[in-house]
């Protein structure tokens, strides 16, 4: 009889379990935007969480899975979220960036963000979208791949999401408000943290350390998710090796570094071969900064301890001396470069490199600072007595007051933005050198438009102007490949010749080298408008963003749906 039942219910199961199979399942989660006490360094503050957890909760979904999220906000900010190197193919609705692609939640509301993983595995997060919140609204979100379906690596015994963050003692929102209205640079923040822990090395920090057991000789994969605001960061961990096996949920080519450097919006998996030969031994793992401009910086680093079980509990100060990782200098622009191009696609028969071999469609954009000038009566606070803003092609993006895509899909943008984002920068001049005498820049709410499944290069060429820094620039929407990079000015008629068509590093977030340039590719294939800026908070807040808006294709299947009826107002 039992038999029976199982086998009746084997067959009833059967067709749901092949769909499930083939298609996804639907995960839904349930976000409740909180307030919540948090004390870190010996501050307690209120902080805006999901569901009260700092960090936020992981997302574990399986490619080919949808996500749906109810979002219910109960705080007095109005908020957006945003997942982060999530593809969104034709559900831009559900992308995030505030009055981008959609208005904010508004106190009390609720929205439920609905996509679909498709053609993705790996580690990507998600974090707020609406000015500094996502300075404790982020978390990561786990993409296994197919049931069934290997990694390209040695199975891990264990996976360990580790997130990288910034703590400020005061309130960012207020720290943000306040550099606007002065000019001048925001103040930084007051430790680095790891899966929202400082480590021993700040005051009054020692017990909120993040402590990741091992076992000896085994293999761990660190999934690591740089969510801090404002800063590029080393990455070590004392006397071992990691082995990088994944970036921006792309699998790359394996390759051994004991450093490695991470930019705000990028994800890297890393194997971590545990020593066989080392019980009862702690070792840090440090995070600190990676900084070469001229603005001022958190100087500090934190760390986590990588503890051999049994854990030796009777002396620990001592081992923790003894074992400190070696990080590179603050400004090693040498390391950053050298590690950055050891990053190529796997690109194999599985998991192929899909790069644009042919361009329609060339953009050359100068990104950095730059001024706009001080109100009158009005002392400010940022260079010669200006204030600092930042641009692309002297576009310092302004944000309009409806959701671009809203405005493009009801055929209402007049008045919310103009399509005649430059092509090139508006007069040309020594990038790379000494700054023009004009460091005024414009503001526009202005878009490029691409034609659907264009094939799109675009070389993003640091600037100069006040300061050569690194910019991680993020692109919403797509995968790019970063096919050059360089120093010095960009020169159209020799570099393309070294372009990497082959197995170029696939991802969505890339940093433009201090005074350098990078060169991406992407293809133009997902309908609706989509972000791209740099993911360093403040020069966000300045302005160092644009967006593109790709048209609809003629099939049925390459045009935007319309909204969910659930779209917030703005
Ligand atoms: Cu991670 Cu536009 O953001």
């Amino acid at each position: 009889m039992v038999a029976l039942l199982l086998a009746l219910s084997v067959l009833f199961l059967l067709p749901e379990l092949t769909y499930a199979e083939h298609a996804g399942i639907t995960r839904h989660y349930k976000f409740v935007i909180q307030l919540q006490n948090v004390t870190r360094l010996c501050h307690t503050k209120s902080i805006v969480t999901v569901n009260g957890q700092f960090p936020g909760p992981t997302i574990v979904a399986r490619e080919g899975d949808r996500l749906a999220v109810k979002v219910v906000n109960h705080v007095q900010n109005n908020i957006t979220l945003h997942w982060h190197g999530v593809r969104q193919f034709r559900s831009g609705w559900a992308d995030g960036p505030a009055y981008v692609t959609q208005c904010p939640i508004q106190t009390g509301r609720t929205y439920v963000y609905n996509f679909t993983i498709i053609g993705q595995r790996g580690t990507l997060f998600w974090h707020a979208h609406f000015s500094w919140q996502r300075s404790t609204v982020y978390g990561p979100l786990v993409i296994l791949p197919k049931r069934g379906e290997p990694y390209p690596f040695i199975k891990p015994y264990k996976e360990v999401p580790i997130i990288f963050g910034e703590w400020f003692n005061g309130d960012p929102e207020a720290i943000i408000a306040q550099a606007l209205q002065t000019g001048g640079g925001p103040n930084v923040s007051d430790a680095y943290t790891i899966n929202g822990l400082p480590g021993p090395l700040y005051n009054c920090s020692v017990r909120d350390t993040f402590k990741l057991s091992v076992k000896p000789g085994k293999t761990y994969l660190l999934r690591l998710i740089n969510a801090a605001l404002n800063d590029n960061l080393f990455f070590g961990i004392a006397n071992h090796t990691l082995t990088v096996v994944e970036a921006d949920a792309v699998y790359v080519k394996p390759f051994h570094t004991d450093n490695l450097l991470i930019t705000p919006g990028q994800t890297i998996n890393v194997l971590l071969k545990s020593n066989p030969h080392y019980p009862n031994a702690a070792f840090f793992m440090a995070v600190r900064p990676y900084t070469t401009g001229l603005a001022t910086f958190d100087n500090s680093t934190a760390v986590g301890l990588l503890e051999y079980q049994p854990p030796n509990s009777s002396h620990p100060s001592n081992i923790l001396q003894l074992f400190n990782p070696s990080l590179p200098p603050l400004n090693d622009t040498s390391f950053a470069t050298n590690y950055t191009q050891r990053l190529r696609s796997l690109a194999n028969a599985q998991f192929p490199a899909n790069v644009p071999q042919t361009v329609d469609k060339q953009f050359f954009f100068t990104v950095g600072m730059g001024l706009d000038p001080c109100n009158k009566n009005q002392t400010c606070q940022g260079p010669i007595g200006a204030k600092l803003s930042a641009s692309i092609n002297n576009v310092s993006f302004v944000q309009p007051i409806t959701a671009l895509l809203q405005a493009h899909f009801f055929g209402k943008s007049d008045g919310v933005y103009d399509t005649d984002f430059p092509n090139n920068p508006p007069f040309p001049f020594n990038y790379t050198g000494a700054p023009p005498n004009n460091m005024f820049v414009g503001h526009g709410t202005k878009v490029a438009v691409l034609p659907f499944n264009a094939s799109v290069e675009v070389v993003l060429q640091g600037i100069s102007i006040l300061g050569t820094e690194n910019h991680p620039f993020h692109l919403h929407g797509f995968n790019f490949f970063v096919v050059g990079q360089g120093f010095g000015n960009y020169d159209p008629s020799k570099d393309p010749s070294s372009f990497n068509l082959v197995d170029p590093l696939e991802g969505n977030t890339f940093g433009v080298p201090p005074a350098g340039w990078v060169a991406i590719r992407f293809r133009a294939d997902n309908p609706g408008v989509w972000l791209m800026h740099c993911h360093l908070e403040a020069h966000t807040s300045w302005g160092l963003k644009m967006a593109w808006l790709v048209l609809d294709g003629r099939l049925p299947n390459q045009k935007l749906p319309p909204p969910p009826s659930d779209l917030p107002k703005c």
